[in-house]
């Protein structure tokens, strides 16, 4: 029988992530292999609450068919807050509610990459970023990440010697590095992208989650022609499905199309609910509330780490969001690792994955916003463990 799976599934990683919790999920393992927020700080109660009024005083308009771009008070209360939080002007009319933002990187896709284009893309990067832009058959390249952010140096060498269409990066706690941008290297990277003319995505779910130091403006403010994504699963729930994209107009315009044709609309009852909460609700006071949970576990997990696993061990110190990245001496295979952790019921994801390029077999993610700080201490002291028996 003939092949009847198209072509361009050929190259689209299977989650790893996906896989790797098959094995992970079960009650006695320490996981920190996840990308969960902590299921404790859902407003579970205000969102029953939310849905209770929705469905009472609108609840026919809710459950009808509604217009692409999403429920437009939704769209100004994003436009909103962005002003408030950055003086940055978008106007609700440019920005299209999604379903999640992993809806957003699928349209965004779909609209700007045909094949072979080159993408670039962080090393390492988001894995979901890397599966979904994978869907249009690019060519990726990979940009490694320093400290302070992406490696400038490296960039303007890939642009210089590549016609690279696109650069999808997160700058605010990546996921999976816990890295953000310094205001420099953002206003560097924006005259980069003017330079070579390199359209920017730049993902930002868990921008608001920062526990260190002053909030940053996103790209978007130094360089205009951006792509900007946004999230409610971190700061609200994940399970409620609603990010946005905001672009330039030109842009826009396809990507309403492009999301009709995927599923006409998100869920309207969702949006109304998620706008009802937030109407009813003390948003800022919420986020403080989970901001204080992350930072405390990523601490417990850092003074961890820097207790239980040998000196020749890196890690980043996240300034926010939801993981931290460590890398191992470079004899240590991290997919090695995992084997031997797993069989002391420890997990994490070896990071070799998150690079498009190949490369960061000596890595792994750690999630922390997930376990408790006691399940923190055990995970990382079993892990401490394994890596110093097999470094012997
Ligand atoms: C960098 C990044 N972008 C996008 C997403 C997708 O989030 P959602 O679709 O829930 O908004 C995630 C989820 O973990 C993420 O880490």
């Amino acid at each position: 029988m003939k092949n009847i799976i198209a072509e361009r599934m050929d190259k689209v990683p299977e989650s790893f992530i996906r896989e790797i919790l098959k094995v992970t999920d079960a009650a006695h393992v320490i996981s920190f292999a996840g990308g969960l927020p902590s299921p404790d700080t859902f407003p579970v109660r205000e969102i029953a609450k939310a849905c209770e009024t929705v469905l009472a005083t609108d609840g026919q308009k809710a459950l009808q068919y509604a217009s692409t771009e999403g429920y437009f008070p939704l769209r100004q209360y994003i436009s909103g807050r962005y002003m408030e939080k950055h003086g940055l002007k978008i106007k609700p009319e440019d920005i299209l509610i999604t379903t999640g933002s992993q809806q957003a990187l699928d349209l965004a896709g779909k609209v700007l990459i045909n094949p072979k284009d080159k993408v670039l893309i962080e090393g390492p990067g988001y894995l979901g970023a890397i599966q979904a832009l994978s869907v249009f058959s690019p060519v990726f390249k990979t940009v490694l990440m320093k400290d302070d952010g992406v490696d400038l140096e490296g960039f303007k060498k890939i642009c210089s010697k590549n016609a690279i269409k696109l650069f999808y990066g997160v700058p605010n706690f990546q996921n999976p590095s816990g890295i953000t941008y310094s205001g420099s290297v953002r206003n560097n990277l924006a005259l980069l992208l003017e330079k070579y003319g390199v359209q920017f995505i730049e993902d930002d779910p868990y921008g608001e989650l920062r526990f260190i130091g002053e909030a940053l403006s996103p790209v978007k403010s130094y360089y205009k022609n951006g792509i900007l994504l946004g999230s409610f699963s971190k700061v609200v729930a994940p399970g409620l499905r609603l990010g946005w994209i905001t672009a330039p107009q030109n842009i826009m315009k396809s990507l309403v199309i492009a999301k009709q044709a995927a599923d006409l609309h998100t869920n309207s009852l969702s949006q109304r609910i998620l706008y009802r909460y937030l109407m009813d609700n003390n948003e800022d006071k919420h986020i403080q509330d989970i901001i204080k949970v992350y930072k405390y576990q990523c601490d417990v997990m850092i003074k961890a780490i820097e207790e239980y696993f040998p000196d020749s061990i890196r890690h980043t110190s996240p300034e926010g969001g939801m993981f931290l990245w460590v890398t191992l001496p470079k004899k240590l295979n991290s997919r090695d690792l995992f084997n031997n952790a797993i069989k002391q019921n420890v997990a994490f994801v070896p990071g070799a994955p998150f690079y498009a390029n190949g490369g960061g077999e000596n890595t792994m993610r750690l999630n922390f916003s997930n376990s408790s700080p006691d399940k923190i201490k055990e995970g990382i002291a079993r892990l401490g463990k394994v890596i110093k028996k097999m470094l012997k």
